[in-house]
């Protein structure tokens, strides 16, 4: 063939197909390359037997797996996801004619070597998703012909590394390791860097400055890394900026007029910074934007008008700020819109009827705002609609609303609560849609009437909060034979009756069923709620949702049902301030993951069952305000509950002949506070740890159990596994949102 002559050219197209995945058609590679190839599988844990194709007996090392040559050189190396365990092998710098290393999604450690910075024509290196730790290896003269870096979701830490001599550097993606010190741009961007993702390190300094040298930069990702200060004016200079996202900082400052010089820009990402002052209505020029967030900032002013000029507009964040006035936006020029979120703000009047014409909109957030007017016949046009949520507005007529809302297909989650100014009655007929439903809020509408028979029409229903509305009437038996519904929250109504006997075979807190996920959007506020360190969580998944039984505050009588035993599943069994009698049921331990158990205020007599003690993750326990006698278990959960758990029952006590609550000396000796531990004299170590694992139980146990919950919730599908790390991950960064007392 061609032979001698085209071998640079040869060279290059080779260079080009290798990326295609062809593979040379000799087999047998160099001696040299043979010898690093073994030397880097023998380095690793289990002597890498998972590497297929891989030993001593076959040289023909270019039909490995995932080896690819060129000329009888090793030039590829992809062995991205294989399970590896183990080290990088120094041997690997042997490989000299190594243009591309794949090694990412495996489970290597310690540091790579600092021969990989010595192998002249790498161009990609991607070494992401490993637990890789120490300094990364770099130094002057390090992989002078590098393109593309990617090293995120690792533990490197130390400076970042700069690849000084490499003059065709284009994508570096650092992200989430623990890289500290400045950010060393003048050195980056001698190069013509295009891609720098630079998210979750320990970054300090003003890190912003200096990126306007980077004129071919379309990417910019400095996400959760404690950056201060304004965006520095420099930044604007970057024209050909396509996204940017510095989301979880401390930014200050106002967004300037300067942002609408981005006018390549399609997504940009602001949110939870401290930005102030109005959005500057310049989105005229950004005709490529199809993301905006801007959500939990302090932004003031109208809703940008200019945005209506963004034809792409896919999503439009605005949330938890403090935005005000109509809502403007000419939405029949957005026909892309799949999320609109104005959440939380005061923006005041109806929701404009051109909104209709986002056929395509998939989430609606007007929530906690200063709306009103009805929701009209031509919301039947939101044919996408999943989520809708106008909680906390002036909105009126629930029976039109539900009337008209039942036609949206796809609608699955549904929060009203918080509207209607009171007064109104829940339908009881003329509905029988809503066949998606999955979430459906109505709560704290004080609303009147009865729970609706068309509610049964829901069979994908698995939460239900019509909690603090004035509903009476009886529990009606179908509701527990709803085959999803783990979440049920009917607290402070005037319901009367028994607790239905089929609550204690509700299949959704039996066993778990996850076949009927859909995906989230992420950071959606589905779910805010108090957890008992009063903090505000916020569940963006429906999956995320403690299952629970809240039925406290109504007029219930009888027993509590032994049955509910069976609920093997249940986290929050919440009872109290009813009219209910008969004795604890021993049954209830075998509630394994029960978290909550609240008895307060009832007619319950007979003693507290010993066997509640077996109940481990047992953090709150309250039967307070009942008839119960006898002695209070000692043991497990037990040594961390406090007086106020237990008082009001005249014949409870402590121990035989001991303390008994209702009995003068006992009372006044105590102020609530001490631990039932504290009181039976326990030895202090004892008591410390009692109450430092009844503290972190409390604390941590919506942590460890959401994550132990995850498992049988999710453990089936690995995609939710992931997308509920994402939502633990934020609702972690979320738990020092106070949310005031609103029942979602
Ligand atoms: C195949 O590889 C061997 C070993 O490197 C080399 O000696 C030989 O020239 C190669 N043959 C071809 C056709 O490239
Ligand atoms: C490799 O060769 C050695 C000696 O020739 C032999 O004992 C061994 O079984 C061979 N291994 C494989 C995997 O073929
Ligand atoms: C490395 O391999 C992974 C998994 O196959 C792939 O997703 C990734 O794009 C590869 N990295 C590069 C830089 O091509
Ligand atoms: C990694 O491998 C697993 C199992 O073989 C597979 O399910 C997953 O999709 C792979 N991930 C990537 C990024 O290729
Ligand atoms: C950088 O890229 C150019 C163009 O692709 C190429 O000619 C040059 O050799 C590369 N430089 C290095 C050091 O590889
Ligand atoms: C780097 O790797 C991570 C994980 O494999 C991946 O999510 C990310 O997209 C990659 N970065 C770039 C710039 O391709
Ligand atoms: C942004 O654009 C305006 C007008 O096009 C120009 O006057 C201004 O200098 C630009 N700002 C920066 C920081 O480049
Ligand atoms: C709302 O935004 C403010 C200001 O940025 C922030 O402090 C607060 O945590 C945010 N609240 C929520 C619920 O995101
Ligand atoms: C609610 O709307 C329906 C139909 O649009 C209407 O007939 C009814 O009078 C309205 N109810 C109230 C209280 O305004
Ligand atoms: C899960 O739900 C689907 C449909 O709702 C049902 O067919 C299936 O039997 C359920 N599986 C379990 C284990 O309950
Ligand atoms: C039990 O519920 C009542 C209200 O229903 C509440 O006041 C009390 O604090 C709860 N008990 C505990 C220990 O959280
Ligand atoms: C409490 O129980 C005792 C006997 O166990 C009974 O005599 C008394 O009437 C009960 N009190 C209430 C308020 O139910």
């Amino acid at each position: 063939m061609g032979g001698y002559y085209c071998l640079f050219p040869c060279l290059l197209v080779c260079f080009l197909l290798h990326t295609l995945g062809s593979h040379s058609l000799n087999q047998t590679c160099n001696p040299t390359d043979l010898e690093a190839l073994l030397s880097f599988s023998s380095s690793l844990d289990r002597k890498g037997s998972r590497l297929v194709g891989w030993g001593p007996n076959d040289t023909a090392c270019c039909s490995w797996t995932g080896v690819s040559c060129d000329l009888g050189r090793v030039v590829g190396l992809d062995l991205s996801n294989k399970s590896l365990h183990g080290g990088i092998s120094s041997a690997i710098s042997l490989l000299d004619g190594l243009v591309t290393l794949n090694l990412s999604g495996n489970s290597l450690h310690g540091q790579p070597p600092v021969g990989l910075g010595r192998l002249a024509r790498m161009r990609i290196l991607d070494l992401s998703m490993n637990m890789l730790s120490g300094a990364f290896p770099t130094s002057e003269h390090g992989f002078p012909a590098i393109e593309v870096v990617n090293v995120s979701f690792n533990q490197f830490k130390g400076p970042h590394p700069v690849f000084p001599g490499a003059m065709n550097l284009t994508v570096l993606d650092i992200s989430s390791n623990a890289f500290s010190g400045g950010i060393n741009i003048m050195v980056l961007c001698v190069a013509p860097v295009k891609a720098l993702r630079f998210s979750r390190n320990k970054f300090t300094g003003q890190v912003l400055t200096g990126f306007g040298q980077c004129k071919m930069l379309t990417e910019l990702s400095i996400d959760s890394s404690g950056l201060t200060g304004n965006l520095p004016s420099d930044l604007y200079t970057i024209s050909e900026l396509r996204r940017l996202s510095l989301r979880d900082n401390l930014l200050s400052g106002n967004l300037g007029e300067n942002l609408g010089n981005f006018s390549q820009l399609i997504h940009i990402d602001l949110s939870y910074n401290m930005f102030r002052g109005i959005i500057p209505d310049m989105f005229g020029g950004l005709r490529r934007l199809e993301f905006l967030n801007l959500c939990s900032n302090l932004l003031t002013g109208t809703l940008p008008a200019s945005l209506s000029s963004c034809p792409m507009l896919r999503v439009i964040n605005l949330r938890n700020n403090s935005l005000s006035g109509k809502i403007t936006i000419d939405f029949r020029l957005l026909p892309r819109l799949i999320v609109l979120d104005a959440g939380a703000n005061m923006l005041s009047g109806p929701i404009p009827p051109d909104l209709m014409w986002c056929t395509e909109l998939r989430t609606l957030n007007l929530g906690k705002n200063m709306l009103d007017g009805d929701i009209t016949e031509s919301f039947k046009n939101l044919r996408s609609l999943s989520h809708l949520s106008l909680d906390r507005n002036g909105f009126t007529n629930l029976s039109s609303a539900l009337r008209v809302l039942q036609h949206l297909p796809k609608l699955t989650t549904l929060v009203l609560t918080k509207n209607f100014h009171g007064g109104e009655t829940l339908p009881m007929d003329g509905i029988n849609g809503f066949k998606s439903m999955q979430v459906f809020v109505l709560a704290n509408c004080a609303l009147s009437g009865m729970i609706p028979p068309w509610l049964k029409s829901m069979e994908s229903l698995r939460a239900l909060d019509l909690s603090w509305n004035k509903l009476n009437g009886k529990i009606p038996l179908w509701l527990g034979n709803l085959n999803d519904l783990f979440y049920v929250d009917l607290s402070n109504n005037l319901f009367s009756g028994e607790l239905p006997e089929s609550f204690t075979q509700m299949k959704g807190l039996i066993s778990s069923n996850s076949s009927s996920e859909h995906a989230s959007m992420e950071d959606f506020p589905l779910f805010i709620k108090k957890n008992s360190c009063n903090k505000g969580l916020q569940y963006n998944h429906v999956s995320s949702f403690p299952p629970s039984l809240i039925l406290s505050n109504n007029l219930l009588v009888g027993p509590v049902l032994w049955g509910l035993g069976n609920l093997v599943k249940l986290h929050v069994l919440d009872l109290g301030w009813n009219n209910l009698s008969g004795s604890i049921p021993d049954e209830l331990s075998t509630i394994s993951s029960l978290e909550e158990l609240n008895l307060t205020h009832n007619g319950l007599s007979g003693s507290i069952p010993e066997s509640l003690a077996k109940l481990t993750f047992l953090s709150t326990f309250d039967v307070s305000y009942n008839n119960l006698t006898g002695l209070i278990p000692a043991g497990g959960q037990f040594s961390t509950f406090t007086n106020e758990n237990f008082v009001g029952n005249a014949g409870l006590c402590l121990r035989w002949n001991g303390p008994c609550f209702g009995k003068a000396p006992f009372e006044e000796g105590s102020d609530g506070t001490d631990t039932i531990s504290a009181m039976l004299t326990m030895t202090y170590i004892t008591v410390e740890v009692g109450f430092a694992f009844g503290l972190l139980t409390v604390c941590n146990i919506l942590f460890f159990a959401r994550a132990w919950r995850a498992a049988y919730f999710l453990a089936v599908d690995r995609f939710f596994d992931k997308l509920y790390v994402m939502t633990m991950v934020k609702v972690n960064k979320l738990t020092r949102i106070w949310e005031d007392k609103d029942h979602l």
